[in-house]
């Protein structure tokens, strides 16, 4: 079966195929990255604007690379929410236009839950219930996954996102945006032990907040401005390392907590910070130490894409799931 894909819930205008929702055939991504960089962080107005102007063209290149024409998808999978309510009716209304003229069925697809689908859209996916963690720049959360459309909340952020806390402490740093990528390369020449920054779960649940440790780097960083003119890179590294290291700690440990809580032996992980260096590496050690399995997308497939909608989309179909013409954004 063949699923037409369509993302555009933030700045990723997005189009793909996929084959009984493991099969990638095409993977199209048009990012409005660029146009908001000098704005330290998206703007709703600019990426709507880039998905009315490219979704045709990214629809089309996508059909296209898989050697389809549209007539031949068997159903057409949109993400409906959460994100910026103008980028997604775009995609929405898209979708809707191809199901409505081709008389094909719609599938509305949850974004977060499509990022958690990125690491398992393999032939051996673990089976339910697992945890599913989603670390991203809107979200921080955990989940008991129950089966395709039924995930239970464990654990929220009660403030900023993890993605959201590397894209100020980048800012902080003067490192640009988004700053998950530098800071993960730079981590990587600083020393993790340099400054105690503190980032604890919240009261002992499985909650975060990463507010707090944003603010400790920004008051060390306005303290140690003579530090920062002499030692320049180190300096920042240092700080990059330090920063990094307490926040996925606490994420590490409610992540554990949450397998224990359960009595759960497979993990899941979708979202953009999933592509960190260093969040992998301490999750591989601790899946060998407590033998869980564990699963992450492939690097492509971190950051937002339609693949993850097409594939979940799937899924969903599969189990009776379908949307209706009068859907709309659920931001
Ligand atoms: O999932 P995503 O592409 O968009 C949302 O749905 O939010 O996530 C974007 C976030 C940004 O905050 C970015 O800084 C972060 O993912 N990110 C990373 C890395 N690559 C992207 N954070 C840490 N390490 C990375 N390697
Ligand atoms: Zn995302």
């Amino acid at each position: 079966m063949l699923i037409l894909g369509i993302e555009t819930s933030c700045d990723e205008t997005a189009a793909s195929v996929v084959k009984d929702g493991v099969k990638i055939l095409s993977n199209v991504i048009s990012s409005s990255l660029e146009y908001h960089k000098k704005f330290g962080g998206v703007v709703p107005e600019i990426a709507t604007r880039h998905h009315v102007e490219n979704i045709d063209k990214v629809i089309n290149s996508s059909l296209r690379e898989a050697g389809l024409n549209v007539e031949d998808v068997d159903a057409v999978a949109v993400t409906d929410g959460p994100g910026l309510v103008g980028a997604l009716l775009t995609g929405i209304s898209c979708a809707k236009a191809i199901s409505y003229s081709l008389n094909k069925p719609l599938i509305a697809v949850n974004h977060l839950k499509a990022h958690i689908y990125s690491a398992i859209m393999v032939k051996n996916a673990p089976k339910f219930p697992f945890v599913g963690l989603i670390i991203s720049g809107g979200h921080t959360r955990l989940y008991l996954v129950e089966d395709f459309s039924n995930f239970k909340l464990l654990g929220d952020t009660v403030d900023d996102a993890i993605g959201e806390a590397y894209d100020k402490v980048a800012k902080i740093l003067g490192l640009g945006y988004p700053g998950g990528p530098v800071i993960d390369r730079l981590a990587k020449k600083g020393n993790p032990s340099a400054i105690r920054f503190t980032c604890k779960a919240v009261n002992g649940t499985l909650d975060f907040s990463f507010s707090g440790i944003k603010t400790a780097v920004l008051y060390y960083v306005n303290s140690h401005s003579a530090e920062l003119e002499v030692k320049g890179f180190k300096f920042k590294a240092d700080v990059c390392a330090s920063f990094q290291e307490a926040a996925l700690r606490v994420i590490v440990e409610n992540s554990m907590k949450a397998l224990e809580k359960y009595k759960i032996r497979s993990f899941v992980v979708g979202g953009g910070v999933s592509a960190n260096s260093r969040f992998r590496e301490m999750m591989k050690r601790e899946a060998v130490y407590r033998n869980f399995k564990l699963y992450f997308p492939p690097l492509n497939l971190c950051s937002d894409n339609a693949a993850m909608v097409a594939g979940l989309g799937y899924r969903l179909f599969k189990s009776g799931i379908k949307a209706a013409l009068d859907i709309t954004a659920r931001v």
